[in-house]
């Protein structure tokens, strides 16, 4: 049934039903966990594009965005995304919150959860935090982003976005080249997208100076390089990372000046790649460092498409923690 004419959301398989509670990252997921749920963010697409922005579907269930780091993209995206499914919403965020006083994160769930709560979305700077919460709560929780460990959903809302531009409608990503660049070491956004591009096929090539790669990557599956204007010519896609300034805690490379020379994607380095390969980012963009300006806002650029996708992957997201087999009672 398509999304709109009842509480049901068509998607792929039959008789798969989503397993699980939690969304907490995408590497103890399954490729066909990542397919079922970019296939059910198709059939809530076109709520968004609708004069009545709104289905019943979750009408009646309590989304918390528990949010500690600041965030722009995701917990717009997900207060959206959970109206739009017609739930309640709640936005908390550390500074406006008892967090300040010294409450734990554990209290702070519980005492949300207390007040009958289906689903927390958190975002927290420790790596681990969304795990630890899944463990001290009953309802669903789901990874916004913790520390350096991942950020599922902005993954998924690439690998939509990667397969929505390229006609892959079945989410398979054989024969794809995807390059990483950047400040792999810090990023969740990173580690969630080399889980989910392996688990559809594509092949991965992670670029950075080595400071920034560690070579435990390579384990993974991925090809690591350092040097960016080779590895151009041979890719799909281009995703750059923003360089963390607030994660760095050492001299990962010797200027800013230096790294944008060797790293940062201007219009003349994208001139090496192929015309069709898309250019993504995750946002918040640092204009002039690992992106230019032109190349941000140019033809081959994927980031606004890539936060459109964020509502339909976040509805998709709470739909299936609210719904799954492990939420049964
Ligand atoms: N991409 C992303 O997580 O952006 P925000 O920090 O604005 O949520």
């Amino acid at each position: 049934m398509r999304p709109g004419k009842g509480q049901h959301v068509a998607s792929g398989d039959g008789n798969y039903r989503w397993p699980h509670r939690h969304l907490l990252g995408l590497e103890d997921l399954s490729a066909q966990d990542v397919r079922f749920l970019l296939q059910t963010a198709v059939g809530l697409e076109d709520v968004s594009t609708r004069s009545i922005k709104k289905v019943p579907a979750l009408r009646g269930r309590v989304v918390v965005n528990l949010f500690m780091e600041d965030s722009t993209r995701t917990r717009s995206s997900f207060s959206l995304a959970a109206s739009r499914l017609s739930a309640d919403v709640l936005d908390l965020s550390g500074s406006g919150s008892s967090v300040s006083k010294g409450e734990t994160l554990r209290d702070t769930a519980r005492n949300i959860e207390a007040m009958g709560v289906d689903v927390i979305v958190c975002r927290h700077a420790q790596s681990g935090a969304a795990m630890h919460l899944a463990d001290v709560v009953s309802c669903s929780v789901v990874n916004a982003g913790d520390g350096q460990h991942e950020h599922p959903t902005q993954a998924l809302l690439d690998l939509y976005t990667i397969a929505q531009h390229t006609g892959r409608d079945t989410f398979d990503l054989g024969g794809f080249t995807v390059a990483i660049v950047g400040d792999i070491q810090h990023s969740r956004v990173a580690r969630s997208n080399i889980h989910g591009l392996l688990k559809l096929g594509a092949k991965v090539i992670l670029v950075a100076p080595a400071t920034l790669l560690p070579r435990g990557f390579a384990d993974l599956g991925c090809e690591l390089c350092h040097d960016l204007d080779s590895v151009l010519p041979r890719v799909d896609v281009v995703y750059m990372l923003r360089v963390q300034f607030e994660r760095l805690t050492s001299q990962a490379f010797p200027s800013v000046r230096e790294y944008v020379a060797a790293y940062g994607l201007t219009k003349r380095r994208l001139a090496r790649a192929r015309p069709e390969t898309l250019v993504m980012h995750p946002g918040p963009v640092n204009r002039g460092i690992e992106i230019d300006a032109g190349v941000a806002d140019g033809r081959q650029s994927m980031i606004l498409a890539q936060v459109t996708n964020g509502l339909a992957v976040r509805m998709a997201t709470l739909f299936l923690v609210c719904t799954s087999s492990a939420s049964s009672p």
